[in-house]
């Protein structure tokens, strides 16, 4: 089922998927949570940095996947999704380095490395909660318009407009952005037992409205959540203001 929930704002997203990750790390001994990376997801970063740093919440015995990567990029580089989630959640929470694992953006054999990234996940007993952004276009993870929805972990090629969306992260300069990345596919995503996606601003409306209202398709990757019998979309008014009577709040 597709919930949808009209936050105030960022902060108010960030609470309530605080609020999630919280229920799964008090229900489950070894939790094992999935990590997205790009802007939306900051403000829940921020919210379990909070909760760690007031002992409301601690993630040291927590387990953690990414969900995407960009190729060629050192997991040193700065610009790297490792590293955002290093420094964006390991940082700033207890959640130990050392049980984060992410794509390798340098892996000599690519479809080897894929391969064996879905083990990792299965071998941890799957995601519980899978934290999630849209692209412009209707992407989850990397997976670009046309991705199967029964696609598995491999790598992509970015789409024009996500290298373009993506530029504010290089310096400005699209040149700069990867044109290839690794990222975990539809199917991958759909296995975690719960989702929560967040979505700010006007040039996410579209790919909202589709989320809720389109039909499932490869045109609009995100569609595929409308399959899942546990995802949330958390989106502030602007984000939801293509949606028909969206009225709904948490
Ligand atoms: C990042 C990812 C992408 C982003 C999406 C939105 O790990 O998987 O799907 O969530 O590109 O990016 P932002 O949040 O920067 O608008």
């Amino acid at each position: 089922m597709l919930r949808v929930v009209v936050v105030d704002s960022p902060e108010h997203a960030g609470r309530l998927a605080g609020d999630a990750v919280a229920a799964v790390v008090g229900r489950v001994q070894r939790p094992v949570l999935g990590l997205a990376t790009g802007s939306s997801p900051w403000p829940v970063y921020d919210e379990l940095a909070r909760r760690v740093d007031d002992s409301s919440l601690s993630l040291a015995q927590t387990r953690a996947f990414l969900l995407d990567e960009y190729l060629g990029l050192a997991s040193e580089d700065p610009r790297s999704y490792r590293a955002e989630i290093e420094r964006e959640v390991v940082g700033r929470t207890d959640l130990p380095i050392a049980a984060v694992r992410g794509l390798d953006g340098e892996a000599a054999d690519v479809d080897a490395e894929c391969r064996a990234y879905e083990r990792s996940i299965r071998d941890a007993g799957g995601i519980e909660l899978q934290v999630l952004g849209v692209g412009t276009d209707g992407h989850i993870g990397f997976n670009e318009t046309g991705s199967p929805l029964d696609s598995r972990t491999r790598p992509m090629e970015l789409a024009a407009r996500t290298r373009q969306d993506n530029a504010r992260f290089f310096d400005g300069d699209v040149e700069q952005v990867p044109t290839h990345c690794l990222t975990q596919g539809i199917a991958t995503i759909l296995e975690a037992r719960e989702l929560v996606l967040l979505a700010f601003g006007q040039s996410k409306a579209e790919a909202i409205r589709q989320a809720v209202e389109g039909s499932v398709s490869e045109r609009w990757p995100v569609t595929a959540l409308q399959r899942h019998p546990n995802a949330t979309l958390l989106v502030d008014r602007a984000a939801a203001s293509l949606l028909e009577g969206a009225d709904s709040t948490a």
